[in-house]
Order: structure tokens, then sequence, then C-alpha cells
């Protein structure tokens, strides 16, 4: 059964979608098992809902919740394959999945999942992002290597003590807050409506790397 993510980081969200007309449209990209969708539809009353994924067997359990999604990358040019626009596109904890072979190719393709992202949007549209994000960056960029050099020979989570202090697979490649306020300010047609910052309690791998964790919630409107 793939893992879903708690709903709660999606409060915000909702009270920001909340102050939106109700028949709008919404992209969830990297849905999932669809939880996060559900979510919205119950706390939000919005029907006119969609998601791409690209874990088969997550998107299976979304199809017998009822969602309209789709087994598509945010890497890819969608506008041909979904030919629609959407009132709003949402990223929750998908940018740090966007792994290259170095952390530099990694943002790259943050730059090119948040095109697309900004393509599938109508103007006025609204770019909803959501990443968990940690300082110092340059903490990250040592943890991305040795989950590198570690997934060389495993395939399989190293946990040291619980599930989140894992040293193995996936490579994740995580953006402080400012990192990713920077990749997005090269995004002239986005501006930023609303940013909230909320900080995070620490794993014990995390305090042992001198980590900050922080959740952030980054709302932008297309012009
Ligand atoms: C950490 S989970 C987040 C799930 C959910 N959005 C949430 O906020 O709880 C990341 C999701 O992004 C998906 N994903 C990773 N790369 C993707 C890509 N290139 N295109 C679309 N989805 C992707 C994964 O399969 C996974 O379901």
């Amino acid at each position: 059964m793939p893992y879903e993510f708690s709903t709660a980081r999606y409060k915000e969200v909702v009270n920001f979608l909340n102050t939106l007309p109700k028949n709008i449209s919404i992209l969830d990209v990297g849905c999932g098992t669809g939880n996060i969708l559900d979510f919205i539809v119950k706390e939000t009353g919005i029907q006119d809902v969609y998601g791409i994924d690209i874990d088969e067997e997550a998107l299976q359990i979304a199809k017998t919740r009822g969602f309209k999604v789709f087994n598509l990358s945010i890497l890819d040019d969608l506008s041909k394959e979904l030919d629609m626009k959407f009132d709003v596109v949402i990223m929750g904890a998908v940018l740090h999945h966007l792994v290259g072979k170095t952390r530099n190719e990694s943002i790259k393709l943050s730059y090119r999942a948040l095109s697309n992202a900004t393509e599938l949007l109508k103007y006025d549209g609204y770019l909803i992002i959501l990443e968990p994000t940690f300082q110092p960056f340059w903490l990250l960029s040592v943890v991305f290597y040795i989950k590198r050099f570690i997934s060389f020979f495993t395939r399989d989570r190293v946990v040291i003590l619980n599930y989140w202090n894992n040293l193995g697979p996936p490579v994740v490649s995580y953006f402080s807050p400012e990192k990713l306020l920077q990749v997005l300010d090269n995004f002239k047609e986005l501006n930023i409506i609303k940013i909230y910052q909320e900080k995070n309690d620490l794993t014990f791998l995390m305090k042992l790397f001198f980590l900050r964790k922080y959740q952030v919630l980054l709302i932008y409107q297309k012009s």
C-alpha cells in the first residue's frame, strides 16, 4: 500500500481554496492515492478535480476513490495529453523527488516541472506549492550525495532508529526556503500572493546533522 502523507499540512491550502468560487478546476500534481484530493473535496466542496502521478499503484487507489487521475509526469509537456487549463495547480511535496545525477541537475528538473505546471494554468490561475524545506542548503547537498552513494548498493531504505531517519533510497533533493523562492523568482509570469512557513519537529538524524526543517506553502497567481 503506497504511503499517504498527512492532510493536516493542507489546512492553509483549504482555507485559501475556500475563498475561491466552487466551480473552479484543480489539478493535483503528484496526487498519489488521491488522499489530498479527497480532503480538498470534502473541505471545500469543489468537485472538478484531477490528479497526475507516475506511481501506477497509487493511481489505482485514487481511481477507486472515484477521481479522474492520469499516469503522467510533470517533467513532460502535458498540454496535449491533458488538453485543458486549470484554475489551480497544486504541487505538494513533489519537487524534492525530481532527482538528477547532481544537485544542479535536480534543480533544473524542478525548473522544468514548474514551467510545465505554469503552462497548465489559466491566466489568473493559482499555482500552490507545498514543500518540506531545510536549512542549511549545503548540508542537504551532503545528504543528497550520501543517499546517492548508498543507493548504488541497495534499493531499500537504510533506516536508523525509525522510518524517517533514512540515509538510503529514495534519493531526494530538498530545497531551503530561500532557494525555492529564488527558483520561483525566475518565473516572471508568477506573482507571489501568499507565503507561509512553519517550523517542524526534527528526527534524531536531522538533529545529528544540525538541520532545521520548515514546511513552506507558496501561492502564486499567473498573469
Ligand atoms: C511525497 S509524495 C506527496 C504526495 C502528495 N502530493 C502529498 O502532498 O501528500 C510525492 C508524490 O509525487 C509523485 N511524483 C514524483 N515524481 C513525479 C513526476 N515526475 N510527475 C508526477 N508525479 C510525481 C510521487 O509518485 C508521489 O506520489
